[in-house]
């Protein structure tokens, strides 16, 4: 793999879930572009050390970091660890996340609701505050990528509490930027369509489930954690430069086509 951003060369950057999936795929995208890396994880101590192993055999320097982001109240120190890691940081990229299944009639005390939307909404929103500060006081620029989700944008079933993170998520990305932009900070956001992941893999590599997703994609597969990884690393980028407050959805065509009949 070639580096595609020469600029990304020893950019500090912090990736939150790393453990496993996108972040996995993501941290070995911005090793090959010579980042130095903090790759957070919580429970998968295996799988953030697959990921170490990985990005080091790419040649980059990487540290590691747990902290569990459902306890609001870690945050503050988590974030001072990872900002001395390198000294500082030049980039954050808010991937970890929860998908949570349900409805209302089956969170009647609104538990998963909360839980979902401490990970996957307050945790990126005080990230990026604490991130956007440093900045500031350091006098130097920075950028942020949220990974949000297509269910910010369009949704179905089950979904009333990610699909209300994600959305939120999007609202943030943008009001961050409105009012970082003065400092040379972009956020944007990346919304991934249906990408297999450890935790997936079982259910979507079943061919009958495979073919009722593809055939709604005009490009006619899934997509990969890396494919989510080379679209960060534009995002980070200098080619990006003039970037913010966007949602960069990445779905293979799935939310453009809509719900019609097949014509
Ligand atoms: N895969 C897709 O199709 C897809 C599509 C759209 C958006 N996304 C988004 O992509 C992001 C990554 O998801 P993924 O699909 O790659 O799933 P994944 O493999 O399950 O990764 C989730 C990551 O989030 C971390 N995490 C979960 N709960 C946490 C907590 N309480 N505190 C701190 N970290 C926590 C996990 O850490 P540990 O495992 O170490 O605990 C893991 O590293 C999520 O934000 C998700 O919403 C995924």
């Amino acid at each position: 793999m070639m580096a595609r951003f020469p600029e990304l060369k020893g950019r500090r950057i912090l990736i939150t879930g790393a453990s496993s999936g996108i972040g996995a795929g993501m941290a070995k995208v911005l090793a090959r572009e010579g980042c130095r890396l903090v790759l957070h994880y919580n429970r998968n101590a295996n799988g953030i050390e697959n990921t170490l192993q990985q990005v080091t055999q790419l040649g980059a320097q990487a540290q590691v970091l747990r902290c569990d982001f459902s306890r609001l109240e870690n945050l503050p120190d988590f974030f001072e660890q990872a900002g001395s890691c390198f000294d500082g940081l030049d980039g954050l990229v808010n991937n970890a996340g929860i998908v949570t299944k349900s409805t209302s009639l089956k969170d009647p005390l609104g538990d998963k609701f909360a839980a979902t939307l401490a990970v996957n909404l307050q945790a990126p929103y005080l990230l990026s505050a604490a991130f956007a500060k440093a900045c500031i006081e350091a006098k130097q620029g920075g950028v942020i990528v949220n990974n949000t989700s297509i269910h910010g944008q369009a949704t179905c079933e089950w979904f009333s509490a990610y699909a209300a993170s994600k959305a939120g998520l999007d609202a943030i990305t943008k009001v961050q930027a409105v009012e970082w932009g003065q400092y040379g900070i972009r956020v944007n956001g990346l919304a991934p369509g249906v990408v297999p992941v450890e935790r997936t893999l079982a259910i979507l590599s079943q061919p009958q489930i495979e073919a009722q997703w593809c055939e709604r994609m005009p490009l006619g597969r899934y997509g990969k954690t890396e494919e989510m990884g080379e679209a960060t690393a534009y995002l980070l980028s200098d080619a990006a430069a003039w970037m913010t407050g966007s949602i960069l959805t990445i779905d293979g065509g799935l939310i453009a086509r809509g719900n019609y009949p097949q014509r």
